[in-house]
C-alpha cells in the first residue's frame, strides 16, 4: 500500500481532531535522513500556481457531480485562496507542493480540507500539474522560435541581393546572397515552431480523474475538469494517465532540434563576424579583459553550447524513462526538471539569437569581396557549357582543369583565358564556340552567377524575395496558431475562475 492509497477515499478521517500535518502525511513523511531527497517542493514552485488550479479545478467539478457539498466546496476553494496570498514560500515543509497545498488547506479550513483529495491521487494531480504549465512554457518556446524567424526573414529581405560567398566543407563553394543564407535558417526555424506546437496538442490533455491508476469509485466527470483547466480532452486510459510522460520527451527533443538549429546558425555568424562579413552589435557581443581591440561574439558561442545542455536534458529524460514500469513511480519526480531546464535554456537562447540576427549588421563590401573567392563561379561556368549541349560531365571537366591551372586569387580575365585552352584541350574547339563572352563574363562575375540561380528556393535575388515572402505567410499561420492557443487557455482560466466565483 502507498500513501496515495491512503489518500484515496471520501475524505471521511476518524481523526477529526488531528492536525493538519498527520491527516495529509499520516507520520511517513514524518523525517529522516532521505528527507532531502524525496522532497520536491523546492522544485515544484514552478507548478504552484498550476496546483492551486488543478484543486480548484476538481473541487468544482467535486460539487457540481454531487460527490462533495457546495459549502464543503467553498471552504475548500476559500483555502486555496488563502494558500494562493500567502504563496509558495509559506508552504509547510513536505514530500511535494500537493502535499503542502493540502495541508495548507486543512490548516486554514479544518478537516474539510482534506475533501480535496476525494476521487483522485497526487499521481495524476502532479501529471496535470505538469502538463499545466508544461504547454505554457511549449508556447513561450514557440513564441521565441516566431521571433528569431521575424528576425531572419526581415534580414533576408533587406539582403536579397547582397552577394557573399557560400561553403561547403568550410570551403568556398558558390556565390549566394546574404538573404539566401538567413533564409536558410528561417526554413528550418519554420519546422522547429511546428514541432512544438504538435508537442503542445499532445501536451494538451487531462490525466485528472485517473487517479492512482486505476480510476475511481466515485462519478467524477473528467471532461469537465479537462474543460476547466483549458485541456482539449483526456488522456483516455487511468493509467496512462498517471505514468505518460512521453509529452516531455516529445518537447525536449523538439527543443533539442531546435538548439541545433540554433549552435549550426551560431556557428556559421561566429565564423561570418571572423571574416568581416558579420558585425554583432555591441549589446550582443563582449570584448576581452586584456585585448582591448577585441569584439567577440560571445552570446553566439553560449547559445551554440546550449544545444549541450539541451541534448543532455533529453538523454536524462529517456534513460529515466527507460524501462519504467507502471503505473506511477517516484522516478518520474526526477525526470520533470529535465523538461523544465531544457524549455528553459532553449527559450532564451532562442531570444538571444534572435536579437543577435535582428541588430547585427552585414557588410556587403567585405561579402562581395569574397564572393567569388576560390573559383567559387565555376560550377555556374560548367552549367553554362551544358546548357550548350556539352555534357554536363564533360563540363566539369573542362572547368576542373581550369580550376587546377588557375591561382587561388585569379581574376576573371585569367579564369576565362584558362577556361578556354581547357575546352580546346578536352573539346577540340574553343570555349567560344560554345558560350558567348557576354555569358561567360556574367557566369564569372558573382553577382551574375547569383542571378542565375533562380530555380525555386534558390538565390537570386527575385527567388529569395519569392521564398522569404512564402515563409512570410507561414510565419503568420503559425502566429495565429499560437494566438488562438494562447486566447482558449486564457479564456478556460477566466471560466475556471467564474466557476469558482459560485461558491465563494
Ligand atoms: N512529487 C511527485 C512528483 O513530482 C508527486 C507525485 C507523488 N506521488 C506519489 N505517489 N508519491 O512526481
Amino acid at each position: 500500500m502507498t500513501d496515495e492509497d491512503a489518500h484515496d477515499g471520501d475524505g471521511a478521517d476518524p481523526a477529526e481532531t488531528a492536525d493538519a500535518e498527520t491527516v495529509v502525511r499520516r507520520d511517513r513523511f514524518a523525517g529522516g535522513p532521505a528527507r532531502g531527497f524525496l522532497s520536491s517542493l523546492a522544485a515544484d514552485e514552478r507548478i504552484f500556481a498550476a496546483d492551486l488550479a488543478v484543486d480548484r479545478a476538481h473541487t468544482v467539478m467535486l460539487a457540481e457531480q454531487d460527490i462533495i457539498a457546495d459549502d464543503e466546496a467553498s471552504e475548500v476553494l476559500s483555502g486555496l485562496a488563502a494558500v494562493e496570498d500567502a504563496g509558495h514560500a509559506a508552504l509547510p515543509e513536505g514530500e511535494d507542493v500537493h502535499e503542502a497545498i493540502e495541508s495548507a488547506v486543512v490548516d486554514h479550513v479544518g478537516p474539510v480540507g482534506g475533501k480535496m483529495h476525494t476521487a483522485r491521487s497526487r499521481n495524476d494531480e502532479v501529471a496535470a500539474c505538469i502538463r499545466y504549465r508544461y504547454r505554457e512554457d511549449l508556447l513561450d518556446a514557440a513564441e521565441a522560435t516566431l521571433a528569431l524567424r521575424e528576425a531572419l526573414l526581415e534580414t533576408a529581405a533587406d539582403h536579397a541581393d547582397t552577394v557573399m560567398p557560400g561553403f561547403t566543407h568550410r570551403q568556398y563553394a558558390q556565390p549566394t546572397t546574404v538573404g539566401h543564407f538567413l533564409s536558410s535558417y528561417a526554413g528550418a526555424v519554420e519546422r522547429d515552431t511546428e514541432r512544438l506546437l504538435a508537442a503542445v496538442e499532445r501536451t494538451n490533455v487531462s490525466p485528472l480523474g485517473g487517479a492512482a491508476f486505476a480510476g475511481t469509485t466515485f462519478d467524477v466527470d473528467r471532461e469537465r475538469t479537462a474543460e476547466l483547466l483549458g485541456f482539449d480532452g483526456v488522456v483516455e486510459n487511468s493509467t496512462d494517465a498517471a505514468s505518460a510522460r512521453d509529452f516531455l520527451v516529445e518537447g525536449t527533443a523538439a527543443l533539442a532540434n531546435l538548439t541545433a538549429t540554433l549552435s549550426g546558425l551560431s556557428a556559421d555568424l561566429i565564423e561570418h563576424a571572423k571574416d568581416g562579413y558579420f558585425d554583432p552589435s555591441d549589446d550582443y557581443a563582449s570584448t576581452s579583459s586584456i585585448m582591448p581591440q577585441k569584439v567577440n561574439p560571445d552570446t553566439l558561442e553560449l547559445a551554440r553550447a546550449v544545444a549541450g545542455d539541451v541534448s543532455g536534458d533529453l538523454t536524462g529524460l529517456l534513460t529515466t524513462l527507460k524501462g519504467l514500469p507502471r503505473a506511477y513511480n517516484r522516478d518520474l519526480q526526477r525526470a520533470t526538471p529535465h523538461a523544465w531546464d531544457a524549455v528553459d535554456d532553449a527559450t532564451e537562447a532562442t531570444e538571444v539569437v534572435a536579437g543577435a540576427v535582428a541588430t547585427g549588421d552585414w557588410n556587403a563590401d567585405a561579402c562581395a569581396a569574397d564572393a567569388g573567392a576560390g573559383f567559387s563561379t565555376a560550377t555556374g561556368v560548367a552549367d553554362a557549357l551544358a546548357s550548350a549541349g556539352i555534357p554536363f560531365r564533360t563540363a566539369h571537366e573542362v572547368v576542373a582543369a581550369a580550376a587546377a591551372a588557375a591561382p587561388d586569387d585569379a581574376d576573371a580575365e585569367t579564369l576565362a583565358a584558362n577556361l578556354d585552352s581547357a575546352t580546346q584541350e578536352v573539346l577540340g574547339e574553343s570555349l567560344y564556340e560554345y558560350v558567348s563572352s557576354a555569358a561567360l563574363d556574367s557566369a564569372l562575375d558573382p553577382a551574375g552567377s547569383v542571378a542565375s540561380r533562380g530555380s525555386r528556393g534558390g538565390p537570386a535575388p527575385d527567388a529569395v524575395a519569392e521564398s522569404v515572402a512564402r515563409m512570410t505567410e507561414t510565419y503568420d499561420d503559425h502566429t495565429a496558431a499560437l494566438d488562438t492557443r494562447r486566447d482558449g487557455l486564457a479564456a478556460a482560466e477566466v471560466a475556471l475562475a467564474d466557476a469558482v466565483d459560485t461558491y465563494v
